[in-house]
C-alpha cells in the first residue's frame, strides 16, 4: 500500500487538470484498488455543515449533500474516524435516504476523512459494496492508508480543494479585507494560479471549450501562460489520453516547416531515403498545439487552412492526402489583424482560427491577490527545485512586487522569484529581488515614449550609433536590436515586445546578426 495512489496518480500533479477530473481519478483508483463496486468524495461546505459529492460513481443523481449531523458521512466528518460497516442496514449510522434516492442498494461500507497538511476536515470519501464478501480488518487499514495519500496529493496541487494554508508569510489580504475565497470545485486548473474576475473568466473559457473539438486560439503578451492553456485544453479533453505535440513556427525556415508538420514520402528530395512522419502524425489522436501561429510562412498558412476545413493533408512529395484525426490549438502574442493589414496572415485563416479564441490578461491586470498567490506559489517551487527551506517575504520586498509593472509577465515574476530564493537566506528582502530600481525606472520612463508595459529597465540609455555613411538595412536592423538588448539589459522578451516581434523571431534575427 506504501505510495499506491501517488504511484498510480502521481503523474496527474504535473498536469493541467481540473479539480472535478483530479477527484474522480482518485474515487476511481481507490475503488479499483479496495475492489469496491463504487466510491464517492465529499468535500466539506463549511457556510452550511454540509458534505457535497464532487466525485464518484453516482449515474443516478448529479450530486448528494449530507448534513455533517447525518449519516456515516456525517459521522467520519465529526469523529475522524475511518469506519467499516460490514452489514449497513443493521447500523444506527447508516442513513438510507440517499439509496432512496438513488435506487442502489448499499450492503458493506468503508469511509475516512481526508484532512489537509494543517489537520483540519476537508471532506471525507466512502467507498461501498466490495465486490466479493465484506471489507475486512485489513481492507480497513490499507483504505485509511490510500485515504491520506488522496489528502496528500491534493495538497500537491495548485487547486485549493485542500484549503491549506499559503507557505509563506506574506498575506493574500490586507488586515481586515475578507481572505478571498478559495475557487469553486471544478473552476480552476492545476498548475494555473489565479483567483481574480480575469482569470476565472479564463478558466471558465476553457472549461467550455476543452471538451469540444473546436479549434482555440490564445492570445496574450510573452509570459502570461499561453504555452501552460493550451495544456490544460489538452488534458481537459477527450484526448487526454493522446499525445500533446508542440511545434513552434518560428524556428524552421518555410521548406523545413512544411516537412516538420506534414512529414514527407519516401524519395520526395533527395537524401529522404524513407518516409517520414510529420508533427500532424505524431500527434494523432491528441493535439497539436502550434505556436507563434503569427510567424507561420504564407504558403503554410494555405495547407493549415485546407488541414482545418477538410481535416486532411499531403505529405511533401506525395500525391495522395491523409486523413488527420487531431485538435489544433493555436497561439500567438502578436497583433494578427495588423498582420493581415500588411499582407502577411491570410484573412480566411485568421477569421477561422479567431472563432474560439481566449485572451489572456497581462500579470498587471490581474489585481493584487493573484500576484500574491503567484509570488507564494514560485517561492515554494522555487525553494523545492533548489531544496531550500520555504522562506517568508518581507513586507517591503512583497511591496516592491506588487508595485512593479512585469513587462515579461508571469515569466519574469517566476524568474525573479526563483533568483530571491536562490539568494535569500531567511527572508527574501529587496536587495534579493532583480528588479529595476525605481529612480533607475523613472529615468527611463522619461526617455520613453511606448507604453508602461514597453518600459525598458536599463538605468542609461545607450548611446546611438553614427555609421558614418549611409547604413543598409540590414545594419539598421541589426544596430537597433542591439540597442535595445542594451537598453533592457539583455532582457528578450521585452525586447521582442519592443519590436513588435516574436521572442523567437528576436531570437533568430539575433543568431543572424550574431548579436549576443
Ligand atoms: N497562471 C499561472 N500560474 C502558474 N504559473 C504560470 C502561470 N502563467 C504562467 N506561468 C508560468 O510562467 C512561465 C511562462 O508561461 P508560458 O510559457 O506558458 O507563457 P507564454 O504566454 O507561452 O509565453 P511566450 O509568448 O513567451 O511563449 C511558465 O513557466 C509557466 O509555467
Ligand atoms: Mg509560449
Amino acid at each position: 500500500m506504501k505510495d499506491t495512489l501517488l504511484l498510480a496518480l502521481g503523474g496527474l500533479i504535473r498536469k493541467e487538470i481540473s479539480a472535478g477530473q483530479l477527484l474522480q481519478h482518485i474515487v476511481d483508483v481507490m475503488a479499483e484498488f479496495m475492489d469496491a463496486d463504487r466510491g464517492t468524495i465529499y468535500l466539506l461546505d463549511e457556510a452550511c455543515c454540509e458534505l457535497v459529492s464532487v466525485a464518484g460513481h453516482l449515474p443516478e443523481i448529479g450530486e448528494i449533500r449530507v448534513p455533517t449531523s447525518q449519516g456515516v458521512a456525517g459521522f467520519v466528518a465529526r469523529s475522524g474516524r475511518v469506519v467499516n460497516l460490514p452489514f449497513c442496514e443493521d447500523d444506527h449510522r447508516f442513513w438510507p435516504s440517499v439509496d432512496n434516492l438513488t435506487g442502489y442498494t448499499t450492503r458493506t461500507m468503508l469511509a475516512g476523512p481526508l484532512h489537509n497538511g494543517a489537520g483540519k476536515l476537508i471532506g471525507v470519501v466512502q467507498l461501498l459494496n466490495k465486490r466479493d464478501g465484506i471489507f475486512s480488518e485489513a481492507d480497513q487499514r490499507n483504505f485509511a492508508i490510500l485515504s491520506e495519500q488522496a489528502a496528500a496529493l491534493l495538497e500537491e496541487t495548485t487547486l485549493g480543494v485542500s484549503a491549506s494554508p499559503l507557505a509563506t508569510t506574506a498575506p493574500t489580504a490586507a488586515p481586515g479585507e475578507p481572505e478571498a475565497h478559495s475557487l469553486n470545485i471544478g473552476e480552476g486548473f492545476n498548475r494555473i494560479v489565479g483567483r481574480g474576475e480575469a482569470m476565472r473568466e479564463v478558466f471558465r473559457t476553457i472549461g467550455r471549450v476543452a471538451p469540444m473539438e473546436a479549434t482555440v486560439l490564445l492570445r496574450g503578451e510573452s509570459g502570461t501562460g499561453k504555452g501552460l492553456i493550451a495544456r490544460a485544453l489538452h488534458h481537459n479533453s477527450g484526448r487526454k489520453a493522446g499525445p500533446f505535440i508542440q511545434v513552434d513556427c518560428t524556428t524552421l525556415p518555410e521548406g523545413l516547416m512544411e516537412n516538420e508538420l506534414f512529414g514527407h514520402e519516401r524519395g520526395a528530395y533527395t537524401g529522404a531515403h524513407t518516409r517520414m512522419p510529420g508533427k500532424v502524425e505524431a500527434a494523432s489522436t491528441g493535439t497539436l498545439f502550434l505556436d507563434e501561429i503569427g510567424d507561420l510562412p504564407l504558403t503554410l498558412q494555405g495547407k493549415l487552412l485546407t488541414l482545418l476545413q477538410e481535416h486532411s493533408y499531403c505529405p511533401v512529395g506525395s500525391a495522395r492526402r491523409l486523413q488527420a484525426d487531431i485538435r489544433i490549438v493555436t497561439a500567438t502574442n502578436r497583433e494578427l489583424e495588423r498582420l493581415v493589414d500588411e499582407g502577411r496572415f491570410r484573412e480566411d485563416l485568421y477569421y477561422r482560427l479567431r472563432v474560439v479564441q481566449i485572451e489572456l490578461p497581462a500579470l498587471r491586470g490581474r489585481g493584487r491577490d493573484d500576484l500574491i498567490h503567484l509570488i507564494n506559489h514560485f517561492v515554494t517551487k522555487a525553494s523545492r527545485r533548489h531544496s531550500r527551506p520555504v522562506v517568508p517575504v518581507r513586507p517591503d520586498a512583497l511591496s516592491m512586487l506588487l508595485e512593479y509593472h512585469w513587462p515579461g509577465n508571469v515569466r519574469e515574476l517566476e524568474n525573479c522569484i526563483e533568483s530571491a530564493v536562490i539568494f535569500s537566506d531567511l527572508e527574501i528582502s529587496p536587495s534579493t529581488l532583480s528588479l529595476p530600481r525605481p529612480d533607475a525606472t523613472r529615468k527611463v520612463r522619461a526617455l520613453s515614449t511606448h507604453e508602461q508595459a514597453h518600459q525598458p529597465t536599463s538605468s542609461s540609455a545607450p548611446e546611438p550609433v553614427d555609421f558614418g555613411r549611409q547604413p543598409t538595412l540590414r545594419e539598421i536592423e541589426a544596430r537597433y536590436i542591439q540597442y535595445l538588448l542594451e537598453l533592457y539589459e539583455g532582457n528578450r522578451s521585452a525586447c521582442a515586445r519592443a519590436l513588435d516581434i516574436g521572442r523567437n523571431t528576436l531570437l533568430r534575427k539575433m543568431k543572424d546578426y550574431e548579436l549576443e
